[in-house]
């Protein structure tokens, strides 16, 4: 999979694909994450990206052209599967649609700041709009880093095992089950026995139980989905 970041803030991006998991992405050649300053695609003189917004109106609007621009740029060298633009207002991300995103090739990924960024290129460039929860980050950088570690460390071979991700939280709209390591008696604070058992059949059915009382007291509202 290969994924286009597009930012006016470049440098907040480096450091989320640069540790573990997406490390690890970029370096068995499962994912291509790019970067890109949109700022380079200003054709002002001043270099800027932004500007005043027709009709008034408090804050700076990112421009059309320099995204556009830096959008046909990546176009007119591979098809793109999807435009999406991170955004408050778009559609909500959950494991899902992680799941059915993770399945394509090619994306761009536009980060908006300011007040937000010109009408027109939501209108006729963007093809979809991500949200990654209800509140308001200062931008989109944030969110595309999260969205693109959700997606990411579900393609084949990223994870080293690769039955982790299908047990994550909400693969199978239930909440993992509490998992433990050594030592298996802290303080007093104990392991619960059946765990050290050894007893296989035991153990699964007691984590799928754990599993369906979690989902059951934290997410009712998934459970009776
Ligand atoms: N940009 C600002 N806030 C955001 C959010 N909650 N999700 C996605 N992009 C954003």
């Amino acid at each position: 999979m290969r994924i286009d970041i597009l930012t006016v803030l470049p440098d907040l991006l480096v450091s989320p694909f640069s540790h573990s998991i997406l490390k690890r992405a970029k370096e068995k050649g499962v994912a291509e994450i790019y970067v890109h300053n949109i700022r380079d695609f200003a054709t002002n003189k001043h270099k800027s990206v932004d500007d005043y917004a027709f009709g008034g109106g408090a804050g700076m609007v990112m421009m059309i052209e320099p995204i556009v621009l830096c959008m046909e740029h990546l176009q007119s060298q591979r098809k793109y599967d999807e435009i999406i633009y991170m955004s408050p207002d778009g559609e909500l991300l959950d494991q899902k649609m992680a799941n059915s995103l993770s399945m394509l090739k090619n994306v761009i990924i536009l980060c908006g700041h300011y007040k937000g960024i010109d009408e027109r290129i939501r209108r006729h460039f963007i093809t979809r709009e991500i949200s990654i929860g209800n509140y308001v980050l200062s931008g989109g950088e944030l969110a595309a880093a999260v969205f693109v570690d959700t997606v990411i460390r579900l393609l084949p071979g990223v994870l080293n095992d690769e039955t982790s991700a299908l047990s994550d939280s909400f693969q199978d709209d239930l909440i993992a089950p509490p998992v433990y390591t050594r030592p298996a008696d802290f303080r007093g604070l104990k392991v619960p026995d059946l765990l050290i058992s050894g007893n296989t059949p035991e153990i699964e059915k007691w984590k799928h139980e754990q599993s369906v009382e979690r989902t059951k007291k934290r997410r009712p509202g998934m459970f009776k989905e």
